[in-house]
């Protein structure tokens, strides 16, 4: 039987081993780990390819989310405005903070954040609008950010999974006052461990973000206010800096792979991904709308085919998340996708006979 995994990171490895190699040793053999060289190039280059002026390099993507709430001065019971079909860390970030969670409901087609659920939800206590790119789509950010500039509300952007997507003809994550970013593996510019970035245009935001993530310390054992450790790691840096060169491409086989599975799938009952018309669209993921979704996925499965939900519970159901009072019902849309969507597998190294065989069994299963 075909295996056909939801992601194989060994093939990424194999294809970009000597440059990723290259970079590893020249850590090593410098020997200096943390808060070195490999850090301050890679914050320069990718701030400089997303088009921001500042790059802080963070322990992670929910680090990067976390700062940055605090980087926006976010004080514990003021509310933060996102959606509820996120990454659970979208919302841990603003429970680190200590701030709350006020969840709306979501754009059936985009799967983002709808901006016209948004100004009702503003609230005296409100400080920060947190639109999520999910799957590699922008929110449609024009609008969020006037009601944010008409309120004197801050935006934070989680870009986690939208390295290299467009809002217009400018990147997702520079719009807002921070933008946030995680490198973990499987994602479009991934690291080999943890790894996050917040970019800015605010020099002075970007100075609180550097306090905050080095024990609050500018200079060794002076500390000016209270801070964590989230520092990336030199190798880490390292690698990113092998892998940015390829971003753009990788995205494009991505997109490319995107048009094939909706030739593919076109005869099939299922709902292929829309792309809003102010963005492109990186896909992270491709995910589309399944009838019957259960029973397609054990099908494949069945196959050797290997498909996730993303995400199968929205975090106002999540039992960790009880304390929002937010009944089944109360943000129909993002429950609904909850119920109907899956992601098939999609990374630049997959083959275009293995994209044939994932449609070729759904086609099957309608049959
Ligand atoms: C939308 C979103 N936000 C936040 C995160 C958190 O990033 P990390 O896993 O690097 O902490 C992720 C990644 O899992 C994500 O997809």
């Amino acid at each position: 039987m075909t295996k056909i995994p939801f992601y194989d990171m060994t093939r990424q490895y194999r294809a970009l081993q000597s440059a990723v190699d290259i970079a590893v040793r020249r850590v090593f053999e410098r020997a200096w780990f943390i808060l070195g060289e490999e850090g301050q190039r890679f914050e320069e280059e990718f701030a400089s390819y997303l088009g921001a002026k500042h790059g802080i390099n963070v322990g992670s993507g929910t680090e990067a989310l976390h700062l940055a709430l605090l980087a926006c001065g976010v004080e514990p019971g003021d509310e933060v405005i996102t959606v509820s079909n996120t990454a659970v860390p979208t919302i841990s970030a603003i429970s680190f903070a200590n701030a709350i969670p006020k969840l709306v409901d979501i754009d059936p087609a985009t799967f983002t954040m709808d901006v016209n659920k948004l100004e009702a939800a503003i609230t005296a206590r409100t400080k920060v609008i947190l639109p999520v790119h999910l799957f590699g789509q922008p929110a449609d950010l024009a609008p969020i950010l006037e009601i944010a500039r008409r309120r004197n509300l801050k935006v934070i952007e989680d870009a986690c999974q939208a390295h290299g997507a467009m809002y217009g003809d400018r990147k997702a994550g520079i719009f807002g006052d921070a933008g946030c970013f995680s490198f973990y593996p499987s994602k479009n510019l991934g690291a080999y461990g943890d790894a996050g970035f917040v970019c800015t245009n605010d020099a002075e935001m970007a100075d609180r973000l550097r306090l905050l993530r080095n024990y609050g310390q500018r200079r060794r054992y002076y500390h000016a206010i209270k801070g964590f450790n989230s520092r990336l790691d030199e190798v880490q840096a390292a690698i990113l800096r092998a892998k940015l060169p390829y971003l753009d491409e990788n995205n494009q086989r991505r997109r490319q792979i995107a048009l094939y599975y909706d030739r593919l799938l076109e005869k099939t009952p299922v709902t292929t991904p829309p792309r809003a018309k102010y963005g492109t669209h990186v896909f992270h993921l491709y995910v589309i709308r399944a009838p019957q979704r259960d029973a397609l996925m054990a099908y494949l499965a069945e196959q050797g085919i290997e498909t996730i939900i993303h995400y199968p519970i929205p975090v106002h159901l999540q039992e960790a998340y009880r304390e929002l009072q937010m009944d089944k019902g109360s943000l129909p849309a993002a429950e609904k996708a909850a119920e109907e969507i899956v992601s098939l597998p999609i990374y630049p190294e997959i083959r275009d006979d293995e994209v044939e065989a994932v449609a070729e069994c759904i086609r099957l299963f309608y049959k």
